[in-house]
């Protein structure tokens, strides 16, 4: 097969669907590989790499999309992307479907099939391609509030530890997940005195057992939501249902009455958000100020360190695009339910129920 490598042309993304590695043991497998120039140079990898390990770089997308049989690539197409998507071209990415109608009918009428890497779903119920990120959005979502959190950038002046005689800031993490836990922890460790949130009981006994005595699970209900945001500095939206837009937990009203200067760092934001007065922002503008409070809402958070999130994200993606490549997707997704659980939309038809629902649009039969 023909694996292409398109280079990523979203604001500010810096990752790339494959490294150099990756070429090289597809290659031994007995496919090519296409990799626009410059497309891994943000994540440390440049051509003169991934020539020497056996792949071909060429001068266009319009090249890659055109010869590749199935494209390899991190963000969802972007509107100048649509046209290049070819019938029957496999297309091996994040889509985040549930967060834009515009993205589902363009795939629709490309006729591609798409595999979105946030459903594909292990036996045990995890999503192993949004873990590794989950992981850094979490800890970033820290490291973002806290800048935020300064004078210069509107806000409240506080340091999240605090210091000796100061009390430290309050962190709360609405959903404690991958990204919850992981920002727990980080604000935790910094010395915040943080609040998680969880509807899953079994999940808050876990957070409670291994998280350190300067963190507080709480179950996840409007009630205690009312009051721990009201309290927080630093508010983390953390949700996930999957592959469904995110529940809406925290509204306009309940901003209104957050302290003036708090920090929301909405890591949902790629499913729509979890906080009323979220809207998506970018890496080049990644703040505005609703009600008096900094929201930082990246719909691409990993992009900006994208030397640890590629190779994040393509050791959990490979061994998928090398059996997508190997067997095609027809034998993979019958032979592999993991794969299966990607499949989204099939040459014009939707194939994931939740997609279908939200857009009442008819089931594809398989
Ligand atoms: N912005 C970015 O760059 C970026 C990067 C990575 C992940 N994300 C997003 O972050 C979100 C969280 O991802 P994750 O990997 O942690 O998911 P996850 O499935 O590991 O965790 C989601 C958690 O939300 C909980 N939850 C569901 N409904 C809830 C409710 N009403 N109240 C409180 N908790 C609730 C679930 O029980 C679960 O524990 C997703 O929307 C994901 O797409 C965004």
């Amino acid at each position: 097969m023909v694996i292409g490598v398109p280079r990523e042309i979203k604001n500010h993304e810096y990752r790339v669907g494959l490294l150099p590695v990756h070429a090289h043991v597809l290659r031994e497998a007995g496919h090519r590989v296409l990799v626009q120039r410059n497309a891994g140079a943000g994540s440390g990898a440049c051509d003169k790499d991934y020539r020497e390990a056996g792949a071909t770089v060429v001068g266009s997308a319009r090249e890659v999309y055109a010869r590749a049989g199935m494209i390899v690539k991190v963000k969802e197409p972007q509107a100048g992307e649509f046209r290049r998507l070819r019938p029957r071209q496999i297309v091996f990415t994040y889509f985040h479907f549930a967060a834009s109608r515009a993205l589902v009918e363009a795939v629709i009428e490309s006729r591609i099939v798409a595999i979105a890497y946030e459903t594909v779903q292990a036996a045990d119920g995890s999503l192993p391609l949004l873990v590794p990120m989950s992981e850094i959005a979490g800890r970033m979502a820290v490291h973002e509030g806290a800048k935020y959190l300064e004078e210069p950038f509107k806000g409240r002046g506080l340091l999240l530890a605090g210091v000796p005689g100061v009390a430290p800031a309050r962190v709360v993490v609405i959903g404690g997940g991958i990204v919850g836990a992981n920002a727990a922890k980080m604000a935790a460790g910094l010395g915040a005195d943080v609040t998680i949130l969880d509807v899953s009981l079994p999940r808050l006994r876990y957070l409670d057992d291994v998280m350190p005595k300067n963190v507080t699970t709480l179950m996840s209900n409007a009630y205690n939501i009312r009051d721990a945001v009201r309290h927080a500095d630093l508010l983390i939206g953390a949700v996930l249902v999957t592959g469904a837009k995110a529940p809406v937990l925290v509204s306009e009203a309940l901003v209104k009455q957050m302290k003036r200067g708090a920090v929301i760092v909405d890591v949902a934001i790629d499913q729509g958000g979890s906080i009323a007065t979220s809207r998506p922002t970018t890496h080049g503008a990644p703040t505005f100020i609703k009600h008096g409070v900094v929201h930082y809402c990246v719909t691409n958070m990993p992009g900006a360190v994208a030397r640890t999130s590629t190779s994040a994200l393509t050791n959990a993606t490979f061994p998928y695009v090398l059996e997508i490549a190997n067997k095609g997707w027809r034998r993979a997704v019958e032979e592999n339910a993991v794969i299966r659980s990607g499949l989204n939309i099939v040459e014009g038809g939707v194939a994931f129920g939740k997609i279908a629902e939200q857009f009442r649009l008819p089931l594809r039969q398989s």
